[in-house]
This record gives C-alpha cells, sequence and structure tokens, in this order.
C-alpha cells in the first residue's frame, strides 16, 4: 500500500520539484496541483446529497441521525459513514475543502461539487421500472439519481462556473473528476427478482453507460480522471445475509466471501479497465486513472487487524453481522461498536472511516504518480 508522504517531507518535495531538473530526476512524482474536484458516485461517494434526495421521495434515511458523523464530523452531514469517505481524504490530501453536495449547498462551487447520491445507479431508472413512473411519490428504488442525470446536474452548474468554451477548458482542465462507484446499486436491485446470471448479462451495458459519461465529462474539458472499479459484492454484510442459506460451496473457504457475486465485481471490473483502456486510447491527453476498490477491501477481509469477524459491522441491530433490514443504525433497538477504527464496515454494505482512510491512500498513490498508474 502507498502510504503518504507525511507533510513536512510533502512540503520538501514539492520545493524540490519546482526546478524542472528536479521533475527529470524524479519522473514518477509529478506533483500537480487541482483547484477543484467534481465527483459523482453512489453513496461510497455522497457528502450530503441523499437527506434532500430522499426527502423528495419521502423515502426513510437513517444517516441523518447519530451516531452517523460520531467518528470525525461530530454530527450527521448525510455520508454514509461514522466520519470521512474516501472523496474526503483526496480532498484533504490534495488541499481541497470537503466537496459541497450539489443539491444541499447553496452555492459556492469554485472549489468543486459533489453529484454522488446514495443509492444511485448507473442506469437509468427506467431500465428498473419497467417504464412504470419513478418520479416523486414513486419511493421505490432506486431513484431518479443515476449517472446521467448527476451529469445533468452538472451541466446546470457550468454557465455558473465559465462562461467561454475556453475559461470552462482551462477550470475543467486543473480539475480533478472522480467517477464511481457505479455499478453496485445497478445489481444488488436487481437481485430482488434476477438470478446472479441474468444479473451478469448487464454488465456491460452499465459499463457502456459509465463510459459514455466520461466521453462526456471529456467534452466539458475533464483531462483528469479517476474512475473506480466495483467492492467484492461477495464480502459486503447485506449480500452475505441476502443469501444467508447459500450452499456451503459457493463461499471462498478462505475468506467466507460468495464466490460469485465476487466473481460478478471482477467481471465488472475488468470489463471497466478495458472500456477505460479504449478511452484512453481514443484520448491521449487526458490521463484516466483506475481506482481499485476491490483488492483494497479484500486485503482488509484478510487482515487479522479487524476486531471480531469481518464481516460484523458497527452499528446495525440484531442478528447475523448485525445487518438487520428492520433495525438500522441509529434505530432505537441497534448497537454500535466501541471502537469503529477496529472494523471494516459500519452500518451494512458501507465503510468505516478507519477503512475509507486505507482504501484512499491507496487511490492517492496512483493520484500523485499517474505515470505508475497507467495501468492495464
Ligand atoms: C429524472 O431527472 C431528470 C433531471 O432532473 C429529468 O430530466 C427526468 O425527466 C427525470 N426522469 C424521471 C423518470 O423522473
Amino acid at each position: 500500500m502507498g502510504k503518504l508522504l507525511p507533510c513536512a517531507v510533502s512540503l520538501l518535495l514539492l520545493a524540490l520539484l519546482s526546478s524542472s531538473e528536479s521533475v527529470a530526476a524524479f519522473p514518477s512524482l509529478r506533483v500537480r496541483g487541482y483547484d477543484s474536484i467534481f465527483s459523482f458516485g453512489d453513496s461510497f461517494a455522497d457528502t450530503g446529497n441523499n437527506p434532500v434526495v430522499f426527502r423528495w421521495y419521502s423515502v426513510f434515511n437513517p444517516v441523518t441521525r447519530p451516531p452517523y458523523g460520531s467518528t470525525f464530523f461530530g454530527r450527521p452531514t448525510g455520508r454514509n459513514c461514522d466520519g470521512r469517505l474516501i472523496i474526503d481524504f483526496i480532498a484533504e490530501s490534495l488541499g481541497l475543502p470537503f466537496l459541497p453536495p450539489f443539491l444541499a449547498h447553496d452555492g459556492g462551487f469554485r472549489r468543486g461539487a459533489n453529484f454522488a447520491v446514495g443509492g444511485a445507479t448507473a442506469l437509468d431508472v427506467g431500465f428498473f421500472h419497467d417504464g412504470e413512473p419513478a418520479g416523486p411519490g414513486a419511493s421505490q428504488f432506486p431513484l431518479n439519481t443515476s449517472f446521467s442525470v448527476q451529469l445533468q446536474w452538472f451541466e446546470s452548474l457550468k454557465p455558473s462556473l465559465c462562461g467561454t468554451t475556453q475559461e470552462c477548458r482551462e477550470l475543467f482542465g486543473r480539475s480533478l473528476f472522480v467517477v464511481g462507484e457505479f455499478g453496485f446499486n445497478d445489481y444488488s436491485f436487481s437481485l430482488g427478482g434476477k438470478s446472479i446470471q441474468q444479473v451478469r448479462s448487464f454488465v456491460p451495458d452499465v459499463i457502456r453507460t459509465i463510459s459514455m459519461a466520461i466521453e462526456r465529462l471529456i467534452k466539458h474539458g475533464a483531462t483528469r480522471l479517476v474512475v473506480a472499479g466495483m467492492i467484492p459484492a461477495g464480502c459486503s454484510p447485506p449480500i452475505l445475509v441476502m443469501f444467508a442459506d447459500a450452499d456451503p460451496a459457493g463461499y471462498d473457504p478462505r475468506t467466507g466471501c460468495l464466490k460469485d457475486m465476487n466473481e460478478l465485481a471482477i467481471h465488472h471490473n475488468s470489463l471497466l479497465r478495458e472500456a477505460l483502456h479504449d478511452l484512453r486510447a481514443e484520448h491521449p491527453d487526458v490521463e484516466i486513472i483506475y481506482a481499485d476498490f476491490f483488492n483494497p477491501i479484500m486485503e482488509m477481509v484478510e487482515s487479522p487487524g479487524f476486531e471480531g469477524d469481518a464481516f460484523t459491522i458497527c452499528c446495525g441491530g440484531p442478528g447475523r453481522y448485525h445487518y438487520n433490514q428492520e433495525v438500522w443504525c441509529g434505530d432505537p433497538g441497534a448497537t454500535t461498536c466501541k471502537d469503529p477504527s477496529a472494523r471494516l464496515f459500519w452500518d451494512g454494505v458501507h465503510l468505516t472511516e478507519a477503512a475509507n482512510r486505507y482504501i484512499a491512500d491507496d487511490w492517492l498513490s496512483s493520484i500523485n504518480s499517474p505515470a505508475s498508474a497507467s495501468n492495464l
């Protein structure tokens, strides 16, 4: 894992790198500055849009009450976490403010904006609701917050950020675009009515949708993008509880994760990396970094460092892994672990701040040295 350099050392490096000779001497240490970050995705990246959207649809939302935010912010912020998300650690590390959620913040998006919404899918709602109306009032997930809807929000904000094409190219050229995670919700919302094989069949549609959205961001002037792959869904406590009666042969004996759900994620990630490879070939001036969401979580699942069972969530109701669909984190019947930093999962699929920090360190090492991460 790429550990972040201590602050003082990074400053020293920056000073060294400001002369071109030093840059040539350390080609893999190109330190780049960013003026702003624009983020798209689901609850893994949502810094506070979901309370607004869930209110539109009158959908119950546990994250607006304690103990959400108890480790870091000291209050619920709309993050599905006890503290900071990966995107928060990225913003901190790049010297930028925490990303204001586009729907909740009253202006001030010069340093970036976050369009990610908890429960968001890559595919549009019509795919899931079979043409049934999914407007406000239809409190059925997924809500109307797909990647293309988030792009429409971005496009509605754009005129307030920059005027001419040139101005926008300059602004977005100095911005980091963070895309994802997308995919987990597309697949998990479908598992109620479809087999894993049926779900697997629309992975290419999900990837094509992500890829087309990235093209659209590049057309707007994005030149540096970080695109997150999918989590190992077969290690996710809600999935493990959903398939609690699976054949014992369906579990990886080493990790206890569900093999076919992890295979779905591996398939998604391999098609995503192929799509990113094609995008890089089409846009040689654009840096596209693949952010690995799978392996850092696997490393933590396999690490003996976590308190008890890696799948036991910190905050939840009674039952297997403390995950209970009737008793959510924050409900009267729920319990919260004493030390969230000793756990991997916070309230179900979502990770603790400690886990987010571990993953952010990994992504940041790719963001800070994209040359070594021009991965395939
Ligand atoms: C979803 O939201 C977008 C953007 O606000 C809107 O254009 C579209 O009509 C909405 N779709 C549905 C099905 O409500």
